[in-house]
């Protein structure tokens, strides 16, 4: 019988093809649960991104099929969404017994390659790291959807445009059957997941928003809050410890305490974490990639199904609202000194 684990690329290229259509071109990396793929999409012939989900061997065949299913219905899920912030999934076929999520192809690499390859990064530089994933998680959560699985592996920086782009949205629901629960046994490391969820609490926004703080945190301090050498002392520290404090964080210090709070009621919510993010990231936001509490922008999905937690809209705090009015005044400002000078000069002519 076959590793189930192993990766099938020969097996499902029985015919050079995944589901008839996705051609595997080149491993671009791999997690604790599968490999990323670059691959052509010989129909509309163009580069996506193909993710093998493997699955750990000793399942039974009825165990593999449920998770199979259960991977069509995140990816169906995570497929409504359309934000600049988020990869966009494409398409998800079950073949070779194991699903594979077809996706929109980010080049670049991935925030956890880039402080493995170059060092912690500056502040401001993550502060609008912070921003566009905000927005992202903002427009999920608006819609009932929840990543449940932030961490630097999972934030893609695209080269081209220097943008943080989330993947793997929903995909932590089908890899936690097994990296939680296998074996009783910890497979993943937990370093970026919730309190809450590792007191078997369901996820919620709150929960993506801490390990939105855990991933600003490795990104300026180059480790997770809580590293420990073991996986269950890293369940022990976020449970029950203070994280180390951050020595280069400067003016992301405030955000990373606010959303590392271990109580999800008193932790910092988005509108708050938005306003300290603007003021760390030392200039204003990219107008195109909507945050939560500012107007939905180019942010689209389509409410199929009811909220799997409250979607409050984030509030917007005092900060941020400040923030906007003195960007207002500021224009304000600014056209009509324009316009006094444009006067000036046709009275002079
Ligand atoms: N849509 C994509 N476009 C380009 N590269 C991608 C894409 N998705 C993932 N990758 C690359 O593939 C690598 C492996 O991704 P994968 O999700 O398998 O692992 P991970 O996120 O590091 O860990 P885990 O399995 O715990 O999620 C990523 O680090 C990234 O470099
Ligand atoms: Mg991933």
């Amino acid at each position: 019988m076959r590793d189930e684990s192993a990766p099938a690329a020969e097996d499902a290229q029985r015919d050079g093809l995944v589901a008839h259509r996705y051609r595997l071109l080149a491993e671009l990396g791999r997690g604790g649960m599968g490999v990323v793929w670059r691959a052509r999409d010989e129909v509309l012939d163009r580069e996506v991104a193909v993710k093998e989900m493997l699955m750990p061997g000793g399942r039974s065949e009825a165990e593999r099929s449920a998770t199979a299913r259960r991977a069509v219905r995140e990816a169906r899920s995570a497929a409504r969404l359309s934000h600049p912030g988020v990869v966009k999934v494409f398409d998800v076929v079950v073949e070779d017994a194991r699903p594979w999520v077809v996706m929109e192809l980010v080049r670049g690499r991935s925030l956890q390659e880039a402080i493995r390859r170059d060092g912690p990064l500056p502040p401001g530089r993550a502060a609008r790291i912070g921003l566009e994933l905000l927005g992202a998680l903002g427009a999920a959560h608006a819609v009932g959807i929840l990543h449940r699985d932030v961490k630097p592996g999972n934030v893609l920086l695209d080269e081209a445009t220097g943008r943080a782009v989330l993947t793997d949205f929903g995909i932590a629901v089908i890899e936690g059957e097994a990296t939680l629960t296998q074996n009783g046994g910890v497979l993943g490391s937990p370093a970026y997941i919730a309190p809450e969820r590792m007191r078997g609490g369901r996820a919620r926004p709150e929960s993506d928003l801490w390990a939105l703080g855990a991933t600003l945190y490795a990104a300026v301090e180059g480790r997770a809050p809580f590293h420990r050498e073991d996986p269950v002392a890293v369940f022990g520290a976020v449970l029950t410890e203070e994280p180390d404090p951050p020595v280069r964080a400067g003016p992301l210090r405030p955000v990373l305490d606010g959303l590392l709070h271990k109580d999800p009621a008193r932790r910092m919510g988005a509108g708050t974490a938005e306003a300290l993010l603007i003021v760390a990231g030392g200039n204003g936001p990219d107008p195109t990639w909507p945050v939560p509490g500012r107007s939905a922008g180019p942010a689209t999905a389509a409410p199929a199904r009811p909220p799997t937690a409250p979607a409050a809209a984030p509030a917007t705090v005092p900060a941020a609202a400040a923030w906007r009015a003195g960007g207002v005044l500021f224009y304000v400002g600014t056209a009509l000194l324009v316009a006094g000078a444009l006067v000036a000069l046709l009275m002079m002519s």
